[in-house]
């Protein structure tokens, strides 16, 4: 072989090879995070109880995370948590809330913290380590900042803000006027808004000017099945109670953004991770302790003096309602609680029992346990002759009948418990929806 092809042969490679290098180093320098947010939990350690297949818990997330970072090699992913975090009503809240922080510290969370955490005060930092985030409080950072891009140096980068928000009745306007300023600082860059934020506010953020790329939120139920673009920005709701999830992927590359939401209930389907579930459950283990101590108590009080006579002492006189009754969900609500290491959370136990903190359920010597008759009659024990309460309509059964817990309620519920004397309607089956 001549020298003159030996040498173009030499020359050839090595531009292939320089070629090689520069689109490697290309590659490398588009950037991709995938954001894994939840929000709303409250909490809820587990799944929350109320309502059929209820969705939510810590130990799944572990599960959905290894999922995801399997899915999408070399992508990093960062689990952000959205307001309320954590719960003000169990008698056992520190040990719940620490349990959660504890959560967030070992997997590197971003947390986004709202107004009713706030009411924690001085606690809030006993829980949780880290940071928190939010908006327009000097006590917390306001935003997550990453650069992506850049690999070579004639390579832009990219700066990409996590801004986080919790809305309350007359903040919607500073918030809106908080996103502007941070875009007019920020002219190039790109921006998320997580956290609290009313389908209303949402609206208003999109259509300011500014890239925004999405806005993750929690607002009471309100939740979108699917991912909705609105303005060129996306747009999600994760309801409430830790149910949800939704994931951002987010990648920059020669200058322009790019983003990709995706969200589903974390269904009891999905195994938990073993691990975090050992050690949810010997909390709840301790919780349970716990309320059975304050029950107790409550038992040997309520005994003594009660208003209550408890449903079978109706049943002698009332056989037709009872034997109705007997059939019924109210009848075994108390006991659906055991499933989920609830049984005497008081927390509970104020719609999942009769007289629950007006001396009824617990008793020593009466039966209070499910919706009882004298949930919705009032008490016993001077009837008769005294008449007992007939109220018309729903209203008595919107206290427990929240749109919270019972989403699908409507006035054929009543119809559903109907236990008169008049000629029943053999043929209505309601069905109770089911969410999921
Ligand atoms: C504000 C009242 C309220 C509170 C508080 C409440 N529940 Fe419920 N729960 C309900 C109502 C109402 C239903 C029936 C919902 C329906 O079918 O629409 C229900 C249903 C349930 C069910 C039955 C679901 C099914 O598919 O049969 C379980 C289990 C449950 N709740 C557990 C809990 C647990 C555990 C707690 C405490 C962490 C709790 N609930 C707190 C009102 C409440
Ligand atoms: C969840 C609430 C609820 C529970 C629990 C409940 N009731 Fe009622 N009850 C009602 C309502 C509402 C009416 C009125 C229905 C109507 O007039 O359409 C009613 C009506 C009645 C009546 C009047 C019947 C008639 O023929 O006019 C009696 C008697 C009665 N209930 C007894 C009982 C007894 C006994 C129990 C327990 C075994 C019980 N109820 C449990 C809500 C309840
Ligand atoms: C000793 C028998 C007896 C017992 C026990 C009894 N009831 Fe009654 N109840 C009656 C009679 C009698 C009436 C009146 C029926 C009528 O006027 O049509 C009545 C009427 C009612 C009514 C209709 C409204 C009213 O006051 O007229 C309700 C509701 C009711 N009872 C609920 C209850 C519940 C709940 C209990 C258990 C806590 C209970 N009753 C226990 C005998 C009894
Ligand atoms: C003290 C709280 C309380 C009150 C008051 C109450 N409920 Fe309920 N109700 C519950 C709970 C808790 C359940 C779930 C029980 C379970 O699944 O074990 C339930 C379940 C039901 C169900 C069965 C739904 C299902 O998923 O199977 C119907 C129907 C219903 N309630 C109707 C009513 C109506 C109508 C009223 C008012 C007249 C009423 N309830 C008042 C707490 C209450």
């Amino acid at each position: 072989m001549s020298k003159i092809i030996k040498s173009v042969l030499f020359i050839s490679a090595l531009i292939i090879l320089i070629a090689v290098i520069i689109s490697l180093q290309i590659l490398k320098s588009e950037r991709k995070i995938i954001l894994f947010v939840t929000g709303d939990t409250e909490g809820y350690l587990i799944p929350c109880g109320c309502r059929t297949s209820p969705s939510g818990g810590l130990s799944r997330r572990v599960t959905l995370m290894e999922k995801i970072s399997l899915e999408n090699k070399g992508a990093k992913i960062y689990p952000v948590e959205i307001p309320d975090v954590f719960t003000d009503r169990n008698p056992s809240k520190d040990l719940i809330n620490r349990t959660m922080g504890d959560f967030f510290e070992r997997m590197n969370y971003i947390v986004g913290i709202g107004e009713r955490d706030l009411s924690l005060k001085e606690k809030l930092k006993e829980y949780y380590k880290g940071d928190y985030y939010l908006a327009l409080n000097k006590d917390f950072k306001d935003e997550f900042v990453f650069e992506m891009g850049g690999g070579l140096s004639f390579t832009k980068k990219g700066r990409l803000h996590l801004l986080f928000l919790c809305e309350t009745e007359d903040f919607s306007s500073s918030l809106e006027e908080y996103y502007k300023k941070k875009v007019a600082e920020n002219k190039n860059d790109a921006f998320v808004i997580l956290g609290k934020v009313s389908p209303k506010l949402v609206e208003k953020l999109v259509s300011e000017k500014g890239n925004l790329l999405a806005v993750i939120a929690t607002w009471e139920q309100t939740t979108t099945s699917l991912p909705q673009k609105a303005m060129g920005s996306w747009a999600v709701f994760l309801g409430d109670k830790g149910r949800k999830y939704a994931t951002l992927e987010v990648s920059y590359y020669g200058g322009k953004w790019e983003a990709w939401p995706e969200t589903a209930y974390i269904d009891r389907d999905i195994a938990p991770n073993e691990e975090e579930e050992g050690k949810i459950t010997k909390v709840l283990d301790e919780v349970e302790k716990k309320n059975r101590e304050i029950i107790e108590k409550m038992k040997v009080e309520n005994s003594q003096q009660t208003l209550y006579s408890g449903s079978s002492s109706c049943k002698d006189c009332h056989k037709g309602p009872y034997e109705i009754w007997q059939n019924s969900n109210h009848f075994s609500a108390t006991k659906v609680l055991e499933i989920d290491h609830q049984k005497n959370n008081p927390e509970c136990l104020i719609c999942h029992s009769t007289g629950f903190g007006s001396g009824g359920y617990p008793n020593d010597k009466i039966d209070l346990n499910g919706i009882g008759c004298e949930s919705c009659h009032g008490s016993g024990k001077n009837h008769p002759p005294q008449k007992m309460k007939i109220e018309k309509g729903t209203k008595p059964c919107l206290q427990c009948h929240t749109k919270r817990d019972s989403p699908f309620f409507n006035d054929g519920f009543l119809l559903l418990i109907d236990h008169t004397s008049r000629k029943k309607n053999k043929n209505i089956g309601v069905i109770v929806g089911v969410q999921n």
